[in-house]
């Protein structure tokens, strides 16, 4: 059968940074390590004053095509996950399309063209799509360009202003792909939530204690129905297992549990038996609160066994280290954190072709999913060509005052001019408003 897959990505950064221990933490009079320590984060991408989730898709799309030289006739599909959108009928890809015909030759005209909205979860539905219309024989030889692009702007004053961000994801999804084969199986964990939202709103509402909970509730979920249909997951059965960061802590919650999970039965379990005894099981006690008191004495042990912070140094830390530097993208997170992944891989000289990931996908509202990739044999010339290092050292380092005028001028209830604080080069920019409220796009070389 015919691999289906991601064949390339390519990452765009939003142009400006905010430092959190040394610029945000002061501000808000807090100890930095709340935020490189408790959340995990050292900075903030944000866009410059001329980029949008237009622009920043733009530029990410446009980096693929250039590399891999394909030309619209190659792509048959493009399909933009946001949850940052500015209108409710034009679909963001239509202005993609738009920008990438100023520099390429030939047309989309036959593409068809969407945009996908699950909070999060979008990007990864999106990846979906593409690989049931590869799959569906829809695609006419063709490949689909799935990009994953956010402003991930908090309210001033909100908790979440501490894990914004801002950025693009772009990958180019076909048969025999280079980079990872997209497995079949997939778990969903899917319930009606309002823990994370935004009514006909620029900023979410967000209840975040609570988004939390309802993470780790619905990617167990998703964990439990995929192992329904691709059977019980062991640890030593992926490489690594990149999932959804909204911030780096979350994770770290997450993996803690799954851990316990993929344990339970398994010769790890009995080998740690003799030093922090068995996992608990529901039947072993009265009432469920003796129960959960017992799972979280055995969670506060498990945390501190070698084997954990073994499993964890390998195969979750790896997946973080992009997600440090630039906040949440919302529907890139995770797409991130795969490239966050096989950038460590290849940068420890591990052989990966062949080997498994671990992919987990999370949007509030709320929907996780859990499925498997393969990693193919050409993995390691597509990271190589990423320069997300690059970008990242490139950005300008704000201010407090700076991310004041910045997140102004991207507040769509306020109308201020703010002068950007980087020069544009080779890339798109947000060029003005046309007759009919539309937005104007120009390539700056
Ligand atoms: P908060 O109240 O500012 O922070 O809100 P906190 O007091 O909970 O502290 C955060 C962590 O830092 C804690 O670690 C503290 O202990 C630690 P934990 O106990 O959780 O492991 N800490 C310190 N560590 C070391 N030294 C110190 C120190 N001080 C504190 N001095 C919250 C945090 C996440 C609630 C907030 O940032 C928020 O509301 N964020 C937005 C919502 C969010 O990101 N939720 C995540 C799950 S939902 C999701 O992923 C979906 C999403 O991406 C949207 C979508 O799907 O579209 C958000």
């Amino acid at each position: 059968m015919t691999a289906v897959g991601i064949d390339a990505v390519e990452i765009w950064t939003g142009n400006l940074k905010l430092d959190l221990p040394g610029t945000f933490a002061p501000e808000k009079g807090e100890d930095p390590e709340k935020y490189t320590k408790g959340l995990g984060l050292n900075a903030s991408s944000f866009p410059d004053s001329y980029e949008d989730i237009v622009t920043m898709a733009a530029n990410a799309a446009y980096r693929l095509m250039d590399r891999k030289g394909l030309e619209p006739d190659d792509i048959g599909r493009i399909d933009v996950a946001t949850e940052s959108a500015f209108d409710n009928s034009k679909p963001v890809s239509t202005y993609v399309a738009g920008c990438l015909e100023q520099v390429f030759e030939g047309d989309f005209h036959h593409a068809n063209k969407g945009e996908r909205k699950f909070a999060c979860i979008a990007g990864t539905q999106s990846l979906d799509d593409a690989y049931n219309w590869i799959k569906a024989g829809r695609n006419r030889g063709r490949g689909a360009l799935v990009i994953a692009t956010d402003t991930a702007l908090y309210a001033r004053g909100d908790a979440g202003e501490a894990t914004q961000g801002a950025g693009a994801v772009a990958m180019y999804i076909d048969e025999e792909p280079n980079l990872v084969e997209l497995s079949a199986d997939q778990g969903y964990g899917s319930a009606d939530e309002t823990d994370f939202l935004k009514p006909n709103q620029q900023f979410p509402s967000v209840d975040g204690k609570r988004s939390v909970q309802v993470y780790l509730a619905r990617m167990r979920e998703a964990l439990e129905d995929y192992e329904s249909v691709a059977g019980a997951v062991h640890p030593d059965d992926f490489a690594y297992a990149p999932f959804h960061t909204p911030f780096p802590g979350m994770v770290r919650r997450a993996a803690l549990l799954a851990y316990r999970h993929v344990i339970r039965n398994t010769s790890i379990e009995d080998d740690l038996a003799a030093d922090i005894g068995r996992q608990p099981r529901p039947e072993g006690f009265d009432s469920d609160e003796a129960y959960r008191d017992a799972l979280r004495d055995y969670m506060d042990s498990l945390k501190e066994t070698d084997q954990y912070r073994e499993w964890y140094a390998e195969t979750i830390e790896p997946t973080l280290s992009i997600s440090r530097e630039v906040g949440n993208w919302y529907t890139g997170s995770v797409h991130l954190a795969r490239a966050s992944t096989l950038k460590e891989a290849l940068e420890s000289g591990k052989e990966m072709a062949g080997s498994r990931l671990l992919v987990g996908s999370y949007g509030s509202g709320a929907q996780a999913e859990i499925h498997a990739e393969t990693v193919r044999d050409s993995w390691a010339e597509e990271i190589e060509a990423l320069n997300v290092d690059e970008q990242l050292e490139e950005r300008y380092d704000m201010s407090w005052e700076d991310y004041e005028e910045i997140h102004d001028a991207h507040n769509h209830e306020m109308d201020v001019d703010v002068e950007e604080f980087t020069t544009p080069e080779q890339e798109f920019v947000f060029d003005g408003w046309g007759r009919m409220g539309e937005r104007k796009y120009r390539f700056v070389e």
